[in-house]
Parts: structure tokens; C-alpha cells; sequence
């Protein structure tokens, strides 16, 4: 088996336990009821009214069943690319974006994890990542893979790094490893993520509170 179809499992064994069809089918059908969570109205806010998304690539990693690239769509974005390591969100996510008429300029590819193979992707203008840094070991490999394929910007959400959400994150840790589960959630250090970016040549210049989580807008200096 070469690099790429071991990494592929990998994140399929590890991911796809947890993030399953009913997990989509929860988030279908919350956002067919309430629309975009406070964090995802931040980002989609935060992109097409300050950095401009008129005609631009996105690129999200991790995006579920895609909602917040059907908004950027909506609000004139070009044309999203998806990329899960969870196959289970596909069949309600192609429901999700046939159901908002956007699915002609959105594509997915399951089985790609970018931070091992960070040029498997073309680039996009604007890389996204909600909910993603925080189920993801290795968050620094990921965000400089994520900066590496922005043109324009990179936006990602993560936890407070305080106590409640570390006691949170060690609780759901030790019932993963009681269930046999592979998965696990980090609170990786805030100031750490953003430096991978300014490391890279992004200007973190957006950082928001959305109910539980922080949005931070970095845009290529
Ligand atoms: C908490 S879920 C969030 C999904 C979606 N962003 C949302 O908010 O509904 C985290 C997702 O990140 C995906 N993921 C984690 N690391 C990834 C990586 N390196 N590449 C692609 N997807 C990844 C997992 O498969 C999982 O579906």
C-alpha cells in the first residue's frame, strides 16, 4: 500500500466512527432549520464582506456536508472544493447542495489528508477550516498545508484554550478510548496556530468570539 491509500485509511478508521451519516444527517438538518451557526456566519461574514469573495476558489478542509460553501456560493463565490477524510457526510451532502442549487460549482474528494500530502490539491483564494484544527493531531503540519494552497486567506475556528474546554476535551478522549475509538480532540495552543500562518506570510488580522468558538482571518501579506 503506498503513502497516499495508508494515509486514507488512516483517517477513515480514525474519523469515520464518530463523524458517521447520522452526525450529518444532525447537521442537515440543523442547518435546514436555523440556517449557519454563529462561527459559520463569522466566517462567511468575514470573507465576503472584508477579504471579497466575488469570483473566488474555496477550499475547505474537513467542511462536513458543506454548508458554509454553499453560502459563499450564494454570495458569489465561484466554486468550492471539499476535502473529508470522513466518507459518511457524502450522500447528505450532495442532498444538502442539490437541495440549495449550488452543487454544479461545489466538488468533494474523501481520503485526502492535506497535511501529509500538502500539494495533492490545487490551490483556492480562500482555505477553510471549522472544526477541524481542534479533531486534528498534528495542527501545525495541517495549517501550513492549508496556508500552502491560499492564495488570498486562510480562516479557521478552534476552541478557547481554557480550562472548561481542556476538561471537555480529556472527558470525550477518555470515552473514545473506552469505546475503542481512535478518535481523539485537542486544544491546541491558540498563539502556536496563529503563528504557523504569520510563519508563512499571512497577516492574522481578523480574530472574532462566536458563542463557543474564536474565528481567526489570516490574508496573505
Ligand atoms: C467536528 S467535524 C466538523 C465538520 C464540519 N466542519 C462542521 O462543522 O460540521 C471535523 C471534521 O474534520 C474532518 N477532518 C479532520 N482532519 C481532517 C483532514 N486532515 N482533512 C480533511 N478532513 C479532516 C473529520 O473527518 C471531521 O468530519
Amino acid at each position: 500500500m503506498d503513502d497516499c491509500c495508508s494515509a486514507a485509511a488512516d483517517g477513515a478508521d480514525r474519523y469515520e466512527p464518530v463523524f458517521t451519516g447520522r452526525f450529518a444527517e444532525r447537521i442537515a438538518r440543523r442547518y435546514a432549520k436555523d440556517g449557519l451557526t454563529l462561527p459559520e456566519q463569522g466566517i462567511v461574514s468575514y470573507l465576503a464582506d472584508e477579504v471579497g469573495i466575488d469570483g473566488a476558489t474555496v477550499l475547505e478542509i474537513g467542511g462536513g456536508i458543506g454548508e458554509i460553501q454553499i453560502e459563499l456560493i450564494r454570495r458569489g463565490a465561484a466554486a468550492s472544493v471539499n476535502l473529508e477524510l470522513s466518507r459518511a457526510y457524502e450522500t447528505v451532502a450532495a442532498r444538502v447542495a442539490a437541495e440549495a442549487g449550488t452543487a454544479h460549482a461545489m466538488s468533494r474528494r474523501t481520503g485526502i489528508d492535506l497535511a501529509l500530502h500538502p500539494h495533492a490539491v490545487e490551490q483556492a483564494d480562500v482555505v477553510i477550516l471549522h472544526r477541524v484544527v481542534c479533531c486534528y493531531p498534528d495542527a501545525t503540519r495541517l495549517l501550513e498545508a492549508a496556508a500552502g494552497r491560499a492564495k488570498r486567506a486562510v480562516v479557521f475556528t478552534h476552541p478557547p484554550r481554557d480550562l472548561l474546554t481542556r476538561f471537555a476535551a480529556a472527558s470525550g478522549n477518555l470515552l473514545m478510548r473506552l469505546q475503542r475509538k481512535t478518535y481523539r480532540g485537542y486544544v491546541h495552543s491558540p498563539e502556536a496556530m496563529v503563528a504557523v500562518l504569520e510563519h508563512r506570510g499571512f497577516k492574522a488580522e481578523h480574530h472574532q468570539r462566536a458563542g463557543s468558538w474564536r474565528v481567526v482571518g489570516a490574508v496573505h501579506d
